[in-house]
Formats: structure tokens, sequence, C-alpha cells
């Protein structure tokens, strides 16, 4: 099919620091940050291309589900700038200037918190990002542990010091960034003309804006509506959908690879909402996880513990479960809770909808049985949900890192007896499984020790675990074992808490 049927061509155009600018002469496949770069907007910086050290955040307009906008900071190493067409974005240079700073700038300054500078670009973005979060409170608003204590990485001011965990810093060290962190007040109310992101905040962000930018290296294309992709996807069977392009960044970045036809399908309404009725919750393939975070908060728990583990903010605002599935990575996050949950997926296409298991999706190493036209529209997770989960990630660092195994659990306990056992894992095969014979070995038994041991054994000798870089084949068995031992002492431990 030719694009042109669905859509016009025109030179993408974004506001960038309130200025508008034309996209002009460039490759489709250009990242945010190539584009800043070369056109005279050297404050955002490469470290490493691959999402990892935050050198080159910046801020994007999002609409925040309640009619206004959200500043959210983003990894421009990953983003296609062509997918920014119609949207606003602010670089450090844009925040403030040497004669006016802007007070995160100030703050950072006043703290010492920058030596080489190379990375204060990208943690001053992603500091001013947590400046505007509008339910950043206190310290005691504050999200609490499970102890009712506030969690350790929220300064006195409420700032979540999570928001800076997609920057690294080698010169400086970490202290008095967090000082400058802690010492920020609130945008003030009263004053929107001295400040234009606080008073960006009230109206709506910038609409979607369908682009077709057609270019040596290939065509990138935005389509407006679910409908719309299908039909693009059908005529064009070898394309790449770009959802949060996370990934999508990283294969363009390191592994030069240029996709004849790119589809972006973040913000597609369609795949974008998140619906919770009687009997299932309904997250779109497009939502960011950090989205998801903020309106599920504490109705899913075992997405509550899974989302904080995954990469970091930076990643979590833009990588989404669609992308997640559609990597079909064995060592992916998303697939073991959403397969302890009993998630089923729709895929769509311009037939029609299916709707699957997930336990089916997966075929082999990389392999689903998605058809070249369908994308994943949505995961369903059905309600009510199992009582006890935990989701357990093993990874080399605590944030930001992939998994070296990954288990999660979600177990319906009636009078002490497990009447039902669902176990997802990740990093044990060449696909993400269900640890179904630990979940056979747990039905009808009592929540015991005894129980918990005899289950764990099994759960040892699950999937077949191989020796990587990441960790050896008896670790990643050994690491499934000790997870459930975990699960059982945290359940009980609880249980003895209690008055
Ligand atoms: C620094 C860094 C850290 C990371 N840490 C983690 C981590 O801790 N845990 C983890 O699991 N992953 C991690 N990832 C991988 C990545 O962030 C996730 O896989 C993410 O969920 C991908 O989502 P996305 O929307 O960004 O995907 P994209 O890059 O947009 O797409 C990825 C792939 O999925 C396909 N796709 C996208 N949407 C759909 C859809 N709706 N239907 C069908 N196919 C689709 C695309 O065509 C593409 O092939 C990390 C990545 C980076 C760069
Ligand atoms: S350059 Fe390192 S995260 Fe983008
Ligand atoms: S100030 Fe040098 S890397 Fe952070």
């Amino acid at each position: 099919m030719d694009n042109n049927e669905l859509l016009a061509g025109t030179d993408p155009a974004f506001t960038v620091n309130g200025a508008l600018r034309q996209f002009g002469p460039g490759p489709a496949n250009t990242t945010a940050l190539e584009w800043l770069r070369s056109n005279g907007l050297t404050g955002a910086k490469e470290g490493c291309a691959e999402g990892e050290c935050g050198a080159c955040a910046i801020l994007t307009a999002q609409p925040d589900r309640h009619g206004g906008t959200a500043w959210t900071a983003v990894n421009s190493c990953l983003i296609p700038m062509a997918s920014l067409d119609g949207q606003e974005l602010f670089t450090a240079e844009g925040l403030g200037t040497p004669a006016a700073p802007h007070p995160v700038q100030e703050a950072m300054a006043a703290a010492g918190g920058s030596q080489c500078g190379y990375c204060t670009p990208g943690f001053v973005c992603s500091m001013a990002a947590e400046y505007y979060r509008p339910e950043r409170g206190t310290l005691e608003q504050a999200p609490a542990d499970d102890g009712g204590r506030p969690q350790p990485w929220s300064g006195p001011n409420g700032f979540d010091l999570h928001a800076l965990s997609g920057n690294l810093c080698r010169c400086t060290g970490y202290r008095p960034i967090r000082d400058a962190a802690y010492s920020l007040g609130s945008p003030a109310p009263g004053k929107p003309e001295g400040d234009p992101l606080a008073a960006r905040r009230g109206s709506q962000a910038p609409p979607l804006r369908s682009t077709l930018l057609e270019r040596g290296d290939g065509v990138f294309v935005r389509a407006a509506t679910l409908g719309q992709a299908a039909v693009l996807l059908a005529a064009n069977p070898g394309a790449v959908l770009v959802a949060g392009s996370t990934d999508w960044g990283v294969e363009v970045n390191l592994r030069a690879r240029r996709a004849p036809l790119a589809i972006a399908i973040d913000r597609v309404p369609e795949l974008d909402a998140i619906e919770v009725r009687a009997n299932e919750i309904e997250i779109g393939a497009a939502v960011p996880l950090s989205e998801i975070e903020r309106v599920l908060g504490d109705r899913v728990p075992l997405l509550r513990q899974l989302i904080p583990q995954f990469a970091s903010r930076l990643i979590r605002n833009r990588a989404t479960l669609g992308g997640n599935l559609g990597t079909a990575s064995p060592i992916g996050d998303g697939p073991p809770a959403l397969l302890a949950l009993e998630t089923r997926l729709t895929l769509a296409s311009a037939a029609g909808e299916r709707t699957l298991p997930l336990a089916d999706f997966f075929t082999g190493y990389r392999t689903t049985v998605r058809q070249a036209d369908e994308l994943v529209k949505s995961v369903l997770i059905p309600l009510p949900l199992a009582g006890l989960t935990a989701f357990h990630k093993v990874a080399k660092r605590r944030f930001d890192d992939i998994s070296s195994v990954a288990a999660a659990f979600a177990l319906t306990l009636d009078g002490g007896i497990v009447t039902r056992a669902r176990i997802g894992l990740g990093g044990v095969a060449a696909t993400p499984l269900r640890a179904r014979a630990t979940e056979n070995s747990l039905a009808g038994r009592p929540w015991t020790r005894e129980t918990a041991e005899a289950a764990a054994a099994v759960l040892a000798t699950e999937g077949t675990p191989m020796d990587d870089h990441r960790a050896s084949a008896r670790y990643r068995s050994a690491m499934l074992a000790n997870a459930l031992l975990k699960l059982h002492a945290d359940s009980t431990s609880e249980q003895e808490a209690r008055p």
C-alpha cells in the first residue's frame, strides 16, 4: 500500500525550548539526541546511546490524564525525533541561563552537584521532572513501605530519588546531587508567569499528529488510530512497530538496524487506555510503565512490586508492556508477572482481534504466535487477584539492570491451604514460562515451611537454565528455590507481625 493513502507527508515540527523548529534534512531514523545536537543544542550529551546513563535526558510534555500536562523526562538517545512531531520539549539549556538559572540548576550549583558537568544536563532534566510532579508532597505524604515507614528514597520535600535512577555520575558522587534534590522547594503556584513550565502544566499536552517522513534510510509513519496502524502493518509485513522505543533506540544506535518502515504506535488511543472492570483490568499495550504505576497504584500488588524494579524511571517513562512482549525476550520482566497473573492478550490486525492466554503466546526463543500483520493491543488481568503475590528479580544491580532470573508468584490461600498457585519465570528457558510442576506441588497443601521447602526443590528443577555472563545455571536454579522460601518467610513474618 502507498503510505500516502493514509497520511500526508509534511516536515515534522516541534516546539523546542519554546521555539518552533522544523525537522529539516536528516534520516528518518534520526534520534532526538542526534537531532538536538546537530541543531546546536549540545546540552544533552551522549554517554552510552543505549539508555543506561541518562546524560541525554530531556523533558517532554505528556498528557497527565486529567486534562493537563506532565513534564516527563526521557532518554533522547532512544527516541526517534520524528515521533515527537507536534510535541513540546525542553533541554537543560532551555530551563535557565547562567544569569537566570532554573531552581534545579541553582540547587545543583549550591550543593556542589556538578564537577566535570557531563552528566549534569541529564540530571537537571530528570530533577526538573520530579520538581514539577504535582503529586510530590512532603516526607509525611511520601509512599510508605510495608512497615508503614516512609520510603528511604523520599526526601524531606517528598522528592522521590527514583526520579534519578536512570542518571549516572562518574565524578561528583551522588550525595551532593541528592542534597540538591532534597533542597528543592515547589514551583510557586501564584506566579505562573515567572515559570512557563509550571504554568504549562495547567493546559492540555499537545495532541498527536499523523506523521509521514520518507527518507533514504526508511520511512517513519505515525498512524493516528489502531485501524490505521493495522492497515499499514498488513500492507508492510516487514514494518517495525515503535511504542516506547527503548528497544528500538538500542537496535538503531548499537546494531545499526534500519527498518524500511517504522510505525509509531505510542499514544494511539486504543493502545493507551487502562480500564478497570468488575472481572478484569485491561491495560493498553502502549501505556508507559510509569503511567501504569500511577494509574493503578496498589490495585495490582504484583505490578506494584515489578515496575520499580524495571530499568530506571527514564526508561519506564517510555517502555510499554506491548514492547516488552513484542521483543519476546526470555529475560523480560513483564512476562513472569503477567504469567503469574494469568493474563490474556488481545492481538489486533486489519482482519479483527483475537484473545489468547499469555501462556500460549511464546513458542520458542524470541518467537511467538503473533502473525506479521498483528500487534498486541492490550493485556487483560483477570479479577479477583490472588491474595499472596511477590515478584523476585535477581540482577547484578538492584536497579536499572536486566534480570539474571525472575520469578513471580500468585498464591490463593484458604484457611492456610494453598488452593491455587500460579508462578511465572524468566531467565531459565528459551521463553518465559509457567512453573507448572511447582504449581501442582503447592496446590492443596498447607502453606507451611515444609510445603515451601518441598516446592522450592521442585522449582529449582524447572526450565533449562543456562550458564552465561549474567549467572551460572546452578545459581539461577538456586535463586528460584530461594525466592519461594523468601515468599514463605515474608508471608509468615507478616502474619506474626500483625496484632
Ligand atoms: C537501559 C535499559 C534498561 C532496560 N531494563 C529492562 C528491565 O529491567 N526489564 C525488562 O524487561 N526490559 C528492560 N529493557 C528493555 C525494554 O525497555 C523493554 O523491553 C520495554 O518493555 C520495551 O518497550 P518499548 O515500548 O520501549 O518497546 P519498543 O522499543 O517500542 O519495541 C520493542 C519491540 O516490540 C515491538 N512492539 C512494540 N509494541 C508492540 C505491540 N503493541 N505489539 C507487537 N509488537 C510490539 C516492536 O516492533 C519492537 O520489535 C531495558 C532497556 C534499556 C534500554
Ligand atoms: S546517552 Fe546514555 S542514556 Fe542516552
Ligand atoms: S559531574 Fe562528571 S560525570 Fe557527573
